[in-house]
């Protein structure tokens, strides 16, 4: 809608105005507010095509970190006083609503946490486990929750787990202990201790992050690229000298403001790119200048991020003449930025960075969840940061949890994206955004998995104020329908849930379209994230 024609109207409605809106989008907020919609629509086309695929979609691309962080483990995990803990101090309602995401894969111990952490402190009987000082989040850390704990943790949610070793102040000696003492077989003094521990069996991990964030200066042990890549190469060695079947993932950028981004991935990578199997990317989204438009459409930066990372790694495979592939492990990804501390005033799970999530970063977390998708072919790991309390989808207290917004996106992608991830092509109107240039005013993905016949459509419309008549067009074969669909959207974008009212922002369950032959038509709410699942005749 062109903007003279609706500051032409706002004169009629002058009893709403104190201050008077400057553009047709601040007029729409405004009136919206006061519950009088206009009639704005704007029209989309998406052509499917289930033979037209980007990549095989890893399921560990919907996986979380675990840290040692503020009330993450504690509190959260790990609550032994709590009502809901079950007869081994694990929250029975957290428990329930992981299970719910359908996490695949687990990061553990950090994070930062793992810099300063010796994995031997989390073993053994409780009891004599060591109280220590945690420096990266100046925080105490009572081991009661250690490396046993874990595993059965993840188990129990059916995820692999991913352990982060510590190439900060640990040594390439203790990596390669922790290898032994996880995945050896009884016969050697860290397997047997393990067997001594209550667990004879190996556990068999094989994902290890080599360090955490080895780039940043805030980092307990801090090196610099060159520094970094030859301690992580012969950690690399003597790990997968311990046992030939793990896959390491190296420390890639904590982020992309950081003056030594790029040029910390590429010198990593070109020094010891073919000994790993995947390489890391962390970055937090936010929308710290309050400008709603620029954020909804995040996701253009994250898909430089990635295309710049996966660059690099081709960049260093033909310098070094490797036939050596290397894949891309998102493990730190989320929106974060109305919370800031790292001290935790040397308290034993101190409140941290428990950040609430709304509307508009929901929608950003879908966002980031289609990159994954668009991007399947090069990501095959990712980890939203963190799983409980912490920048999470579930905060707890004593007695109770609430889901964030944030929930509803990741456990509909994480449950429903499956098999491969079609290449769309997309025809919607483009605006102007403050950061990003020109936007679409839709985010989209899709997955088919062709052993099933199941589709399933990710949408984010990202106006504030138009809605989108999205057309679906499949160019080869039809759905023969649409089993199921779901909708998050609402008028405030900072709406948020709380323990008073937790389904503030919910998804809820749409009707289904008809499909016309080969295509139909959605209507898209302004603001709104609308997953659709369809069925294809088997083929
Ligand atoms: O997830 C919170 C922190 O953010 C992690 O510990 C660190 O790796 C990152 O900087």
């Amino acid at each position: 809608m062109p903007d003279d024609w609706l500051r032409g109207l706002w004169p009629l409605f002058s009893p709403l105005r104190r201050a008077k809106p400057q553009t047709a989008h601040q007029i729409s907020l405004v009136l919206k507010t006061k519950g009088i919609a206009l009639t704005n629509r704007a029209t989309a086309t998406v052509f499917l095509n289930t033979e037209r695929r980007i990549g095989e979609i890893s399921p560990l691309i919907f996986g979380g970190l675990a840290e040692h962080m503020g009330r993450c483990i504690y509190e959260g995990i790990y609550d032994p006083a709590s009502p809901l803990a079950d007869k081994r101090g694990f929250r029975s309602d957290v428990l329930k609503a992981l299970k719910d995401i359908n996490y695949r894969i687990l990061r553990y111990p950090g994070g930062n946490f793992v810099s300063g952490h010796r994995w031997q402190d989390g073993t053994g009987p409780r009891s004599e486990r060591p109280r220590r000082r945690d420096l990266a989040w100046r925080s105490v850390e009572t081991n009661q929750f250690g490396l046993h704990e874990f595993m059965e943790f993840a188990q129990e949610l059916g995820a692999l787990p991913m352990w982060a070793v510590n190439l900060g102040t640990g040594s390439i000696q203790d990596a390669a202990d922790l290898v032994e003492y996880l995945n050896l077989p009884v016969g050697t003094s860290f397997s047997d201790l393990r067997a001594k521990n209550g667990q004879k069996k190996p556990y068999g991990v094989q994902y290890f992050c080599l360090g955490n964030e080895m780039d940043g200066p805030w980092q307990l042990g801090h090196l610099d690229a060159v520094g970094y890549a030859d301690k992580a190469r012969e950690a690399a060695k003597l790990m997968k000298l311990m046992d030939p079947e793990i896959k390491l993932v190296a420390c890639g950028s904590s982020n992309t403001d950081i003056a030594t981004y790029p040029e910390w991935d590429r010198t990593v990578l070109e020094r010891m790119g073919d000994e790993i199997e995947y390489f890391s990317m962390h970055a937090y989204a936010g929308n710290r200048t309050d400008d709603t438009d620029s954020f909804l459409a995040s996701s253009l930066h994250f898909e430089d991020h990635a295309n710049t990372i996966a660059a690099a790694i081709r960049i260093a495979k033909a310098k070094n003449r490797s036939k050596h592939d290397v894949y891309l492990s998102w493990d730190e990804w989320n929106v974060w930025y109305k919370t800031e501390g790292d001290d935790g005033n040397w308290q034993e799970a101190p409140h941290l960075i428990e950040e609430v999530f709304n509307l508009e970063d929901a929608l950003v977390v879908a966002q980031w969840l289609s990159t994954f998708l668009r991007k399947a072919d090069i990501i095959k790991i990712a980890c939203i940061a963190q799983i409980v309390n912490v920048i999470a989808p579930i905060m707890t207290k004593e007695d109770a949890l609430f889901k964030q917004t944030t929930f509803y996106p990741l456990m509909l992608f994480s449950n429903h994206a499956a098999g491969h991830s079609l290449d769309l092509l997309v025809q919607a109107p483009v605006h102007d955004t403050k950061m990003y240039g020109g936007a679409a005013q839709l985010d989209a993905s899709a997955s088919f998995d062709p052993e099933t016949g199941r589709g399933a459509l990710f949408l984010v419309n990202r106006s504030q104020t138009q809605s989108l008549d999205v057309t679906l067009k499949w160019e080869d074969v039809a759905p023969e329908g649409f089993t199921q669909g779901w909708q998050m959207s609402g008028h405030d974008p900072k709406a948020h849930n709380s323990f008073e009212q937790p389904d503030e922002v919910t998804a809820h369950e749409i009707e289904l379209p008809a499909l016309e032959g080969p295509q139909t038509t959605l209507s898209l709410p302004p603001l709104s994230f609308t997953v659709l699942l369809s069925r294809h005749a088997p083929a």
